[in-house]
């Protein structure tokens, strides 16, 4: 029978479930596929910004039939939060069942949004990057630096990471955890250009600004290197991106949409996006020379895809809290 009640699983239950990088980064590969062949609904999300400036909630909605899922995303980024002691992103997810639409279940979305952007720069990685990639470069120590080495540490075998922040004391934190989680090399360098050159992968991870402050300049980015672009074109120079051979993106809808809004004002034509990627539509990296990029934008597809794997295994393992309707 039928149970009419909802899940509500907190930030704590959320990563009590343990779901691991590699089957995100499955369920994301099926959803970009799925994606690529016109299988999912997801329609460009609407947003507010309250207080003006950078911050934003988004509503994400989307439907993904061959991994029955259906839901929305309800997410805020604030920037001023950090020095408010908060995290920057914050938010619920809706997961409904595709069947009835009834709501199966309300999470708290910052542990998979961490985790699906990482996996999201990983997969761009599997198709972009040279596989022999061992030297990661990272710029802005947060969340998304420790998400996006987990996901890439999934699919490289890495030796060293790179990492820069602002704040000396972030920078040199996030090494000292990372060399422990993963056992790399982890440095703390004192400055972005540092952390760029010499890397076959550079993830940047700083605030998203409407106006970059486009602090990697052309000739720091290596020759074979690919770059994930997580806080959007923020850190890179035009001339810089105008360096790459293949810029992609993981929907170029939603690049568009994101450009009608301000961002992206000055970036090279895009090669692919993940759907055309995965479904092998266009080529991804076709030579050890090549320099590539990928601005994710993050989307509905990664939270979706991500969200029932949560909700089964909290269901199987009796993690969460059954409330009514
Ligand atoms: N594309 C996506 O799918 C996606 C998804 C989630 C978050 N994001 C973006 O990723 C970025 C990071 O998010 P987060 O949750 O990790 O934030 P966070 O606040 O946890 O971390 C950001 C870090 O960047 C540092 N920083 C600020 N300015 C910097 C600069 N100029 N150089 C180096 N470091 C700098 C901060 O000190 C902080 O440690 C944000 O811009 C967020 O909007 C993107």
């Amino acid at each position: 029978m039928n149970d009419p009640r909802l899940l509500y699983l907190s930030q704590t239950d959320v990563v009590a479930t343990d779901v691991g990088m590699p089957e995100i980064l499955e369920a994301l590969e099926t959803a970009f596929r799925e994606h690529g062949e016109g299988r999912a609904e997801m329609p460009p999300k609407p947003g507010i910004h309250p207080g003006g400036g950078d911050n934003f909630i988004h509503a994400m909605p989307a439907y993904i039939p061959a991994l029955e899922s259906a839901g929305v995303k309800w997410v805020s980024g604030f920037p001023g939060n950090q020095h408010l002691g908060l995290p920057y992103i914050n938010g619920l997810l809706v997961l409904n069942d595709p069947a009835t639409g009834m709501p199966l279940a309300v999470m708290d979305c910052v542990w998979i949004t961490g985790a699906r952007t990482g996996a999201a720069t990983a997969l761009s990685a599997k198709y972009l990057a040279r596989a022999e990639s061992s030297v990661v470069g990272v710029l802005g120590c947060g969340v998304q630096a420790r998400t996006n080495l987990e996901g890439l540490q999934a699919v490289f075998t890495l030796g060293t990471v790179k990492a820069y922040d602002i704040h000396a004391s972030l920078s040199e934190a996030y090494s000292l955890e990372m060399a422990t989680r993963f056992g790399i090399e982890a440095v703390a360098v004192s400055s972005p250009e540092e952390a760029v050159r010499g890397c076959d992968i550079v993830v940047t991870a700083g605030p998203i600004l409407k106006t970059p402050h486009a602090t990697i300049q052309a000739g720091w980015l290596d020759k074979g290197a690919f770059a994930s672009l997580v806080d959007f074109d923020s850190y890179w120079h035009p001339e810089a991106i105008a360096e790459v051979d293949k810029f992609c993106t993981d929907d170029t809808p939603q690049l568009r949409f994101y450009q009608k809004e301000g961002y992206f004002q000055q970036i090279p034509p895009v090669h692919a996006d993940l759907g055309e990627l995965v479904t092998g539509r266009k080529p991804g990296r076709e030579s050890p020379e090549e320099r590539t990029m990928t601005a994710n934008l993050g989307m509905a597809l990664d939270d979706m895809a991500v969200a029932p794997l949560i909700y089964k295994k909290a269901r199987q393992e009796g993690i969460g809290v059954r409330l009514p309707l």
